[in-house]
């Protein structure tokens, strides 16, 4: 299928940065640069604290909400733990499940972030599920393994018809946070896999439509050749979504992309 029929999509991760007060400063600059803008999907995901007034602040623009985590259960008796309505409520369009920092810090399996995946879409949020191997994974030979088990694991029972709803983030591990990003032919190679897994879990019509971003150490200085490959429909932004220059600069490699 041709790419161009994937819109591409740039999504920042703030992780535990900026307070309230600093998130509403940065979606202050992102959006007179690119609140307007429909060649790009755009998402930013800032801490919970930050939800409610970014929700107001960007209504009206085309930079979407996201969240960063999400409980599976609705209510409860569930300590610390933030569910799927009080998203929406909030005007919540994404959350992030499985990212390797929830996996590797605090515990997360498989199992735990289907649960998740299921509740979000059938709540209307859209899952951005993040896979990938870490660095010792790789250095074995298991990188294709480890994502196809991810994968297939935190898609069960997802009826086809929601795929579309589903944005898929490969992010090696080794990759995230410490500059090393994967190389194009890297980064390509697992991303054709996790196209051709989505296509067996599935159609080949429906894995066509997922948008398949890459994730780690994404930055404007590598963004075009990362984008341009035939299977990377955009990026999940950590570090480089905390600065407003360096968040604009990669939309616009993915507007030229
Ligand atoms: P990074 O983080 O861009 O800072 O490597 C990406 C992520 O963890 O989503």
């Amino acid at each position: 299928m041709n790419k161009a029929l994937r819109k591409p999509f740039i999504a920042g991760n703030w992780k535990m940065n900026k307070t309230p007060s600093d998130a509403v400063a940065l979606v202050g600059e992102l959006k007179p640069a690119i609140g307007r803008q429909t060649e790009v999907a755009v998402a930013v995901c800032p801490p919970f604290t930050a939800l409610d007034r970014l929700g107001k602040l960007l209504e009206g623009t085309t930079i979407a909400l996201g969240a960063q985590n999400m409980h599976p259960e609705v209510s409860g008796a569930f300590t610390g733990e933030v569910s799927a309505p009080m998203l929406r409520e909030l005007f919540v369009s994404y959350v992030i499940l499985g990212h390797s920092e929830r996996r590797t810090l605090f515990g997360e399996q498989d199992a735990f972030i289907n649960q998740k995946v299921l509740k979000a879409l059938s709540a209307n949020l859209k899952p951005i599920l993040c896979v990938g191997e870490t660095l010792a994974e790789r250095d074995a030979g298991k990188t294709l393994a480890v994502v196809e088990t991810q994968l297939t694991a935190a898609l069960k029972d997802v009826p086809e018809a929601s795929l579309e709803n589903i944005v898929v983030a490969y992010e090696p591990v080794w990759a995230i946070g410490t500059g090393k990003v994967a190389t194009t032919q890297q980064a390509q190679e697992v991303h054709a896999f996790i196209r051709a897994q989505l296509a067996n879990l599935f159609s080949q019509a429906a894995a066509d439509k997922v948008r398949i971003l890459y994730g780690g150490s994404m930055k404007p200085s590598n963004a075009a050749e990362l984008l341009a490959q035939p299977d990377i429909d955009g990026g999940l932004i950590g570090g480089a979504s905390l600065k407003a220059a360096e968040f604009v600069a990669l939309v616009d490699a993915a507007i030229k992309g």
